[in-house]
């Protein structure tokens, strides 16, 4: 949080430090004055099927219960969630990635890991492909809800 919020300094103030004397603005927020080009902070929501995941404000109990189900079923042969495992504890889960990455690495792990740059340094450290369940993308979701109970990774 620290750094990110020194960057957002950084950038205001080159904003306005080199901003001032350039005539044409009109390229807008892809570049400012001084041939200086902001990087613009996105997020990784991964590569496959899910371009947008709406969370809402609760719990959804029963679609989280649902999930649970299909993780116990189908996840922790490789997943546990309070340690490492084969793959990563997923503890914590959602606050370290955004749900849209969460949901393509459950439906399109193998083009993430070959294709996006988190699962590929995922895959280094953990020396195992994270592996396709065939969940459909409902099934997905209810997993997704399910991590939003588990507590906080005591790790991080
Ligand atoms: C055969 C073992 C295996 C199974 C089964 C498996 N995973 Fe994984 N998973 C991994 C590995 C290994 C990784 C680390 C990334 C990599 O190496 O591809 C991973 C990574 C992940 C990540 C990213 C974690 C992070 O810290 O960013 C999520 C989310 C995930 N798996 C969810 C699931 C879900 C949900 C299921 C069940 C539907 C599942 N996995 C089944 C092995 C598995």
């Amino acid at each position: 949080m620290k750094t990110q919020f020194g960057i957002l300094i950084i950038l205001i103030i080159s904003q306005f430090g080199f901003g001032c004397g350039s005539k044409d603005n009109s390229a807008g927020d892809s570049s400012s004055g001084g041939g200086i080009i902001k990087t613009v902070p996105v997020k990784d929501l991964g590569i496959g099927p899910i371009s947008k995941v709406e969370l809402g404000d609760a719990i959804d109990e029963s679609m989280a219960a649902k999930g649970k189900e299909l993780f116990d079923l189908k996840c922790t042969s490789c997943h546990k969630t309070d340690k490492r495992f084969v793959g990563p504890s997923l503890a914590g889960v959602t606050e370290r990635r955004e749900p849209e990455w969460i949901m393509n690495m459950i439906l399109n792990p193998e083009q993430m890991v070959a294709e996006n740059e988190t699962a590929k340094q995922l895959m280094m450290e953990y020396t195992a492909p994270m592996a396709n369940q065939n969940l459909t993308e409902e099934e997905a979701r209810s997993v997704l809800e399910y991590f939003r109970t588990l507590p906080a990774d005591q790790n991080q």
